[in-house]
């Protein structure tokens, strides 16, 4: 009975985001957004994932379930936030009214699985 339950839990773990508690080093290369996140093991992984897939322009403003984020936005940069917790990807983004300030915090999208990050469904 234990067994099968442990197998039922291992094989419906859901990742919800917050990849920055267990990634350190975090880094923003073009598009490539990464870290040196921590597998199960204890050892490391320097992991990335393409960001321009997922993250797009809806005019003016950074979204998730989109993309191609970098044709039409500039001056992107990263921060942690107050929290120091947060990947807060900002950049100007080109809208109807000309270039905008914009932010989005893809901490929750992102998960550390076993020390490669993978973008949650
Ligand atoms: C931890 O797991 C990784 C990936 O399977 C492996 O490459 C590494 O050697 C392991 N490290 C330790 C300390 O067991
Ligand atoms: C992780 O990889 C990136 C991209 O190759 C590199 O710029 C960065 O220095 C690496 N970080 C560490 C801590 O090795
Ligand atoms: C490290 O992470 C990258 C993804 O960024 C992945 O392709 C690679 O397989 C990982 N390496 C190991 C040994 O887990
Ligand atoms: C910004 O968006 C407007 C409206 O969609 C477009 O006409 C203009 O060419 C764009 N400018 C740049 C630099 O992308």
């Amino acid at each position: 009975m234990k067994i099968t339950f442990l197998t039922l839990l291992a094989a419906t773990t859901v990742y919800a985001g917050g990849f920055t508690s267990t990634c350190t080093n975090l880094y923003l290369i073009s598009t490539a957004v990464g870290g040196v996140c921590k597998r199960i093991n204890g050892s490391t992984n320097n992991s990335s994932v393409d960001a321009n897939g997922h993250i797009g322009n809806s005019n003016g403003k950074l979204v998730r379930f989109s993309g191609g984020y970098k044709s039409s936005c500039r001056n992107c940069h990263i921060s942690t936030g107050t929290s120091g917790k947060q990947f807060i990807l900002s950049c100007e983004c080109n809208s109807s009214n000309g270039w905008k300030a914009t932010s989005i915090d893809i901490n929750w999208f992102l998960s550390n699985q076993n020390g490669v990050l993978a973008w949650d469904k």
